[in-house]
């Protein structure tokens, strides 16, 4: 039977797809130590540099010294630490919903939420390029699943025309931001849809900038700048001109067609993940979600180190700032105006991102090389990631590094 494992490891390696890990350590906001050697990171979903923030390790420290590390139990029998309570009223009160649910991570969220809300003879209508743990999770739902085209309104209303009847209850999932694109979600244009059509939208905020609901407007300026922390940024660029301050009507209350899923283990620079939306969902979620049920809780250190994330990212715009980080190497390149901290470049072939991957990590930078079954067949690329706390400096050199390459 060994000869089945090594065979499809040798498989791998003939295609450029074999995957290996490398020891790095932190060692500031955006550097990484790997043997020995020092290197800007362009790789980092810690966005906002919260993972390594001052207040964020103290408040960690000082859940350790009180509770230890470990929970020691499911939080259905003890270890339901009382922060766990405190954390999801920030993440609803952010989210402007009714309540919220916390998970040990991002995936756990997912496979635990879709595999709980539906089941045989329910739809799922999903975006062709939602993330793995998606997928993993509608698959372990036994709903049946169909894609629409990325991005694409007009499918998914031929989709959901054609088959909703077909089944009893449907999920629509759908990304706030895109994490191998960078490009943003039609989370207003779904949520109509999810009304139409009596379903649930499920949005994964996993790569979002701006994380909370309300916002205001730059003096004089006429522009929606995210202040809690901020908004899908499509709001951004849509804001109404007749508030001074106001609440998107995507995170309005009455959510039942709405339910956010998001991770604590990018941006708020910890560990976790989380789904908020109308209490009656929560509460079923609660109860129906085995992922959280069946796992031990997170330690009390972690919870704590959200909590203060959370509320650090409630008072700064560090959001703007990553943006305008990705927004500043696009110009150097000359690549389009990205709309995330994300941006990619396709290179389609997967040897190819691995060399260039290569020779710029040679010149003391990090940047990922993404392949399939991460991303399409033939749409291999460097994944290039901001965040608040790179230098302008550093963004030039790397666009120098690339552009010199080519
Ligand atoms: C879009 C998306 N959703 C969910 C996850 C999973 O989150 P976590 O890393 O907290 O498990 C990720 C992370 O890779 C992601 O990119």
């Amino acid at each position: 039977m060994l000869n089945f494992y090594s065979t499809a490891i040798q498989n791998l390696k003939e295609k450029n797809l074999y995957r290996s890990l490398v020891s790095s350590d932190v060692v500031d906001f955006v550097t990484i130590k790997r043997d020995k050697k020092n290197l800007i990171s362009f790789c980092s979903n810690d966005y906002f540099g919260l993972s390594q923030n001052p207040q964020v390790k103290k408040s960690a420290i000082n859940a350790i010294n009180k509770y230890g590390v470990g929970s020691g139990a499911s939080r259905y029998v003890t270890g339901n630490n009382s922060l766990y309570k405190k954390l999801e009223t920030q993440i609803a009160k952010l989210k402007n919903c009714d309540d919220a649910i916390v998970f040990t991570s991002g995936y756990a969220s997912s496979i635990g939420v879709i595999s709980a809300l539906v089941g045989e003879g329910d739809l799922i209508v999903a975006d062709r390029l939602i993330h793995s743990s998606l997928i993993d999770g509608a698959k372990l739902s036994g709903a049946k699943l169909m894609r629409f085209l990325h991005n694409d309104i007009v499918h998914t209303k031929n989709i959901l025309e054609e088959n909703r009847r077909k089944f009893k209850k449907c999920l629509i999932i759908t990304e706030g931001t895109f994490s191998m694109d960078g490009d943003l979600g039609k989370i207003s244009e779904l949520l109509k849809l999810a009304k139409n059509f009596d379903a649930i939208l499920l949005s994964d905020a996993a790569h979002d900038l701006f994380l909370g609901v309300k916002a205001s407007f730059e003096k004089g300026g006429g522009r929606a700048l995210a202040k809690v922390g901020g908004l899908n940024q499509d709001f951004l660029n849509h804001p109404s001109q007749s508030h001074s301050r106001l609440i998107h009507p995507l995170f309005q209350r009455g959510q039942e067609h709405h339910l956010q899923l998001g991770t604590l283990s990018k941006a708020v620079g910890s560990l976790g993940g989380y789904v908020a939306g109308d209490k009656i969902l929560i509460d079923y979620l609660r109860n129906f979600a085995k992922s959280a049920i069946y796992s031990t809780a997170l330690p009390a250190c972690v919870l704590a180190a959200s909590l203060t994330s959370l509320k650090i990212i409630e008072k700064k715009n560090l959001g703007v700032k990553a943006l305008k980080n990705a927004q500043f190497f696009c110009e150097l390149m000359k690549l389009p105006k990205p709309q995330s901290a994300i941006v990619p470049i396709i290179l389609g072939d997967n040897k190819k991102v691995l060399e260039v991957a290569k020779k710029v990590e040679q010149q003391g930078m990090l940047i990922s090389a993404i392949r399939p079954p991460t991303v399409e067949v033939g749409k291999a690329r460097l994944r290039i990631t901001f965040s608040s706390e790179h230098k302008k400096n550093q963004i030039k050199k790397l666009a120098q590094i690339l552009l010199n390459l080519n």
